[in-house]
């Protein structure tokens, strides 16, 4: 079994496998000359470049896992809420989600036709990768997806959204039910066509207390995280920020939970218990600005204290920022492979 899917199921593993969260990316020079000639979203919805660009960073570094390049985003144009990306700005949703009556007018998408691109493109990179190396599929979670879908962009502190889910709990149970039932097809999808494990990015629910993820969105991300447990691949659950109800992550059932760089991983994974892998969590700024040193004492330091016990898989906090140096990249990777974990892995 690959080291990544093994460290996802608490398995012994040779080395602490390390992928980096949008690894396929700006960071890159190759990714940035390909992107010269093709707006993003082609990029995306043609499987040949996606694939291109999802094996670009393995070509140059020693990664355990390729992360499908697409983005979380792709699902709501389908559904007839208008997407793009408007340079330097982000995200753009041309018919955002104002009142519980603009839910009527939402499509039902078809994944297979009306996502087929990011299936084809998962099957171009298995092809093409080692069997040590997973494709990792993904998708956003019915909260994150919903931010977008109300606020119409990337917001400051989700206030359309949390006044929406206040005033309309039904309408907001409705459309994240809507979300998540579509996000277990997407993934299905993404396994079926060889994606060997998968994340979920709840990028922005950590903006909620505790009461009101427990109440209104661990229900779905329950569903979803169940529905793949059953297409017999693991799972990661990102929500950076909600560390603050990390117990209350646990419950949702992902098999690995990944941590921004705030929590210490040590004290996170004597708190969840040797029952759940954790994945993290090294700065992303760090990796960016350095020193080496630096960057190569964190990443003992993580490697050591998420090793306790096994289940360890390392990654940043969030996303790598485009400014990164490539040494800095090497630099990592290599210290993550070398550093000694103390009770997680077994060199076999
Ligand atoms: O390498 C990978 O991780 C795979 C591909 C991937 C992308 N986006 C490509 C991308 C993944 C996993 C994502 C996830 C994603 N997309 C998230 C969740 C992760 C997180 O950061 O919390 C979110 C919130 C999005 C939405 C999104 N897509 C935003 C906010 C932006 C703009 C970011 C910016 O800095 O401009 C995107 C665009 C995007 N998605 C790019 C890439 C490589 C940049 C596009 C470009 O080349 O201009």
């Amino acid at each position: 079994m690959p080291d990544l899917t093994a460290a996802a199921r608490r398995q012994k593993v040779h080395r602490t496998p390390i992928w980096l969260m949008r690894q396929a990316g700006r960071y890159l020079p190759e990714y940035r000359e390909l992107r010269a000639h093709h707006d993003f979203l082609t990029m995306a919805r043609t499987p040949e470049l996606a694939a291109q660009v999802t094996v670009q960073p393995l070509r140059r570094f020693d990664l355990d896992g390729a992360i499908v390049f697409a983005d979380i985003l792709l699902p709501l144009d389908p559904m007839g809420l208008g997407l793009s990306f408007e340079a330097g700005e982000g995200p753009h949703i041309a018919k955002a989600v104002e009142t519980p009556q603009d839910l009527a007018r939402l499509r039902e998408v078809d994944v297979a036709s009306d996502l087929g691109f990011v299936a084809e493109a998962v099957r171009i990179v298995k092809s093409q990768l080692p069997p040590e190396v997973p494709v990792i599929g993904f998708a956003g979670a019915p909260f994150t997806l919903a931010s977008y879908a109300v606020e119409g962009g990337p917001s400051r502190d989700y206030r359309r959204l949390k006044r929406f889910m206040w005033h309309h709990p039904q309408a907001f149970a409705d459309l994240l039910g809507r979300l998540a039932s579509l996000t277990i097809e997407y993934l299905t999808l993404q396994v079926a066509a060889g994606a060997g494990m998968v994340q979920l990015f709840d990028s922005w629910v950590g903006a909620l207390s505790e009461r009101d993820y427990r109440r209104l969105v661990l229900p779905h991300t329950k569903r979803i995280l169940a529905a793949v447990k059953d297409l017999g691949v693991p799972s990661i659950h990102f929500a950076p920020l909600a560390s603050a109800y990390l117990a209350t992550l646990k419950e949702a059932g992902g098999d690995v939970i990944a941590l921004d760089w705030r929590p210490d991983i040590g004290e996170v994974r004597r708190a969840l218990g040797p029952g759940v892998a954790v994945q993290g969590n090294l700065d992303p700024l760090l990796l960016r600005e350095g020193p080496v040193r630096e960057i190569e004492a964190a990443a003992l330091e993580i490697v050591g204290r998420g090793g306790v016990f096994p289940g360890h898989i390392f990654n940043l906090g969030h996303g790598i920022d485009k400014d990164t140096p490539l040494e800095h990249v090497a630099a990592l990777i290599e210290a993550v492979h070398r550093a000694p974990s103390p009770g997680g892995i077994a060199r076999l």
